[in-house]
């Protein structure tokens, strides 16, 4: 039978047992991105209220040990410092309430040095360049309240230059328009001030396409629905003040038909096996459109907005 509502409980108790086993195929092959794991986990517990049933101790520990001397985090013990994760480290801190158990003007600097002379951002010493990296590093410094540690403006003028014809924009100027990027790219220009420079109807009429007859959304033209665009879609739109552009009851009806009814979790599509990633996106995607009980969470820094109130330098986003 078709679920009909979220499955709140199941969901924090998947959350907390896949976070707990080891010995899981899941935490085998997500041990590269561990920091960014235990980001999406945390972030579902706390949306779910059920943040007091995590370690915080542990966890705390285990982010205090991938920082490194530079100051940036790597995504799991001895792996090398890289923006990604240094932003999820600093969430994590966040959502505990322990910023201060991290070096923090360390990261900043980290950060900062990473800046090029066009704006971009490198993800790393490796020098990659990625919209998703502008995204990262605006959005650890605004939570950190150091945006003043980089040329705002300047990467503006980059993530700008990503925008494409269709109103989209992508990973690189000319890079194929991608709701992903398109997440990272509104959400580095609303922290830097810019978000006037966002063709917003042109843009919103392409997020609003990627709604499909399943009520699910796809990342690009052409493409599936999957569950974790109910986020880089959804939260685009809402940061945009679009929300009411797309068709929230059939997106809900499309999540809910992703859950796992016995084990808990949410898939990437209806019949896959669930995992914390499209757990979490699939329960902010609910927060979003409003589900009741639900912690509400930001769109534009993806915390939750009680987090973001307590920050006494970066309002949340709309307030
Ligand atoms: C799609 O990836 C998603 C992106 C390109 C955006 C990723 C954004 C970040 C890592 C920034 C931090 C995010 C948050 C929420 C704080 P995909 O590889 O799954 O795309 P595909 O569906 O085309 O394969
Ligand atoms: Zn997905």
């Amino acid at each position: 039978m078709a679920e009909v509502a979220l499955l709140t409980a199941k969901h924090a108790a998947y959350v907390k047992r896949v976070s707990e086993d080891s010995e899981s195929y899941e935490y085998a092959v997500s041990e590269h991105l561990r920091m960014s794991g235990v980001y999406w986990g945390l972030s579902a517990m706390y949306l779910l209220g059920a943040l007091d049933a995590m370690d915080a101790d542990m966890i705390a520990r285990f982010v205090v040990s991938c920082q490194h001397e530079c100051g940036g985090f790597g995504g799991n013990v001895d792996h090398d410092p890289h923006l990604l994760y240094t932003l999820s480290a600093v969430q994590v801190m966040l959502l505990l309430g322990r910023l201060e158990q991290i070096d923090a003007q360390r990261a900043v600097a980290y950060i900062a040095a990473l800046q090029r002379d066009d704006g971009s951002f490198a993800g790393d010493e490796w020098g990659e360049v990625d919209s998703r990296f502008s995204y990262c590093a605006l959005n650890a410094l605004s939570l950190l309240g150091r945006l003043d540690a980089v040329d705002v403006g300047r990467a503006a003028n980059f993530v700008a230059s990503c925008q494409n014809f269709d109103g989209g924009y992508g990973a690189t100027p000319g890079g194929e328009s991608h709701a992903g990027q398109i997440f990272c790219c509104v959400g580095a220009l609303t922290i830097a001030s810019a978000a006037h420079r966002i063709d917003r109807d042109l843009l919103c009429s392409w997020l609003c396409e990627r709604q499909l007859p399943s009520g699910g959304l796809n990342g690009r033209p052409e493409k599936l629905a999957d569950v974790c665009y109910s986020w880089w879609v959804l939260s685009s739109l809402s940061a945009l003040d679009r929300l009411s552009w797309i068709d929230g009851s059939a997106l809900m009806g499309f999540i809910f038909r992703c859950q796992d009814a016995e084990g808990g979790g949410i898939a990437d599509k209806p019949e896959d096996v669930p995992d914390v990633f499209h757990t979490f996106f699939g329960v902010a995607g609910c927060s979003l459109l409003g589900y009741d009980g639900l912690k509400r969470i930001d769109p534009v820094h993806a915390m939750p907005v009680e987090v973001m109130e307590r920050l006494p330098h970066a309002a949340p986003w709309g307030h």
